[in-house]
């Protein structure tokens, strides 16, 4: 279930998408979920606008704050991220011990 769902159109085809799911959340705290830009829209800034459409709902909501989780070598996003504010916490490493037949 989302909070919120914005979508990119330009010439009535749907370029962009940023979503604010409602899981895990709290009175406090607004999520984003994915975002996404059509591979010939990117770099025009569409991504950015989406986010900064959600800060605005956010705000509009009386949140507190907003939270992501990002994959480490998403250089795109996290710009995007860190271009609008948001701040890093310490990072967990996930690791995987494959049980062979020996
Ligand atoms: C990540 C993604 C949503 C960015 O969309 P976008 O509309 O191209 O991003 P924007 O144009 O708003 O980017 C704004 C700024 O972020 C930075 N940025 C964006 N994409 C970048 C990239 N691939 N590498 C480095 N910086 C990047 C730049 O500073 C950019 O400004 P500039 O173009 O003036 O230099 C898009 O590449 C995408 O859909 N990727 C696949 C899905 C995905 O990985 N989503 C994120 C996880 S949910």
């Amino acid at each position: 279930m989302w909070w919120a769902y914005f979508v990119a159109v330009h010439n009535g085809a749907y370029v962009g998408v940023a979503s604010h799911p409602s899981f895990g959340d709290t009175s406090e705290t607004l999520r984003l979920g994915q975002t996404g830009v059509r591979r010939t829209y990117r770099r025009r800034t569409i991504a950015l606008a989406l986010k900064l459409r959600g800060v605005m709902y956010a705000r509009e909501h009386g949140y507190a704050q907003m939270r992501t989780v990002n994959e480490s070598s998403n250089h795109g996003i996290l710009a995007i991220n860190e271009r609008m504010g948001f701040r890093k916490r310490p990072a967990w490493a996930d690791f995987v011990l494959t049980l062979g037949a020996e």
